[in-house]
């Protein structure tokens, strides 16, 4: 093993179960129910959604919050988004404005999370929201979540399967290299299908405001409401803020340099539209996100590609620049923060 650092297993303290897919890309419905039984004990299940694999618990216990906090090193001022399987179950635990249902009844089931103003009799727990007044509650649409979280029937509070600051992962393999001995079970689902995170989206009030750029475009958002978003804006205290926003995020072992036209010594590149930086001949280990250019395809492929780069350089990724329209307004922001200075 020479990426020991990056082993969960150093503090091994829990056996992790993996429960594999069937031929048609969803686990038994034996492991199904084992993987209930585990989250009706206060466990955590790790599981395929559309956007990244979700580290799941009971958003109703605050122990199991607490445990989803420790297993991920997240601070627990960093609220997590509760997933339930439909409206109905959402209206359970926020209160909806107007612009809210129409966003709600164009985007879910997928790749979309409302931030609203939390009910007082939501069973969902303070820790949850890390006792915010308002509550993030997301409606995913693939089927092996939709299938557990109805089975289940309590919101699951699911971030990101993988430890604090790092990247996001796509497949159950990488949750397994982030997190094994840390929870208990991930139920394999396969590759997930849009590869970075939800859009998330504040309504708290009559101006709804971007908290984070994500799986939906920020264009397909503002037509559907027909009016501009508001940003979130760190200068701007009157505004939400999405306190998980932090700068360094999304980060592998190796540097990242952005805007790059050619490869340094030592330097694996990550390119983008068929186009190859100066000295990517020479480079140690390549990948184009997407050859003919096609932004969901380099969504898709960003976290794994980073993950597999990082483990071919000893001094850093070089990234071509990437349009910024569409989802690359995601892709980038998760790339400004994979490059930023590390805390
Ligand atoms: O696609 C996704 O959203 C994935 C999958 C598993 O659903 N989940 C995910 O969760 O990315 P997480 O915890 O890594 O990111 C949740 C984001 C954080 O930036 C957090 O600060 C923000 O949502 N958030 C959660 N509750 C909030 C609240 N009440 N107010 C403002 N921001 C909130
Ligand atoms: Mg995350």
């Amino acid at each position: 093993m020479t990426r020991d650092k990056k082993s969960a297993s150093a503090e091994a303290g829990v056996e992790t179960i993996v429960w594999p897919h069937g031929p048609d890309g969803t686990p038994a419905d034996e492991h199904l129910t084992a993987a209930v039984a585990v989250l009706a004990d206060g466990g955590l299940v790790a599981l395929p959604t559309e956007t990244v694999y979700g580290l799941a618990g009971d958003a109703t216990r605050a122990e199991t919050a607490a445990a989803i906090f420790a297993a991920k090193g997240r601070p627990s001022f960093n609220p997590l988004i509760s997933h339930v399987p439909d409206l109905e179950a959402v209206e359970r635990h926020g209160f909806l404005t107007g612009e809210a249902r129409q966003l709600a009844e164009r985007f879910w089931p997928g790749p979309m999370t409302l931030v609203l103003r939390k009910r007082p009799d939501s069973p969902i727990a303070d820790l949850t929201t890390s006792g915010l007044d308002s509550v993030a509650l997301r409606v995913p649409a693939h089927p092996v979540f939709q299938r557990l979280s109805q089975m289940f029937g309590k919101p699951l509070a699911a971030p990101s399967a993988n430890r604090s600051g790092r990247i996001s992962p796509t497949c159950a393999a990488h949750v397994y290299e982030e997190l094994s001995g840390r929870i208990n079970g991930i139920l394999d689902g396969g590759p997930t299908e849009v590869g970075l995170e939800s859009t998330v989206i504040a309504c708290l009030d009559d101006q709804p405001v971007l908290l984070r750029p994500g799986g939906i475009a920020h264009a397909d958002v503002e037509a559907c409401l027909g009016r501009t978003l508001a940003r979130a804006d760190a200068e701007d205290q009157t505004r939400p803020q999405s306190p998980g926003m932090l700068l360094s995020h999304y980060a592998p072992d190796a540097a990242v340099r952005l805007n790059a036209t050619h490869v340094e010594p030592g330097e694996a590149w990550l390119g983008f539209g068929g186009d190859r930086p100066a000295g990517a001949e020479t480079a140690r280990a390549g990948l184009d996100l997407s050859p003919s250019g096609d932004l969901f395809e380099a969504a898709a492929n960003l976290f794994g590609a980073l993950r597999s780069l990082d483990g071919q350089t000893e001094t850093g990724i070089a990234v071509v620049a990437i349009p910024e329209d569409g989802l690359g307004e995601a892709i980038n922001d998760r790339l400004r923060r994979a490059a930023a200075p590390r805390g």
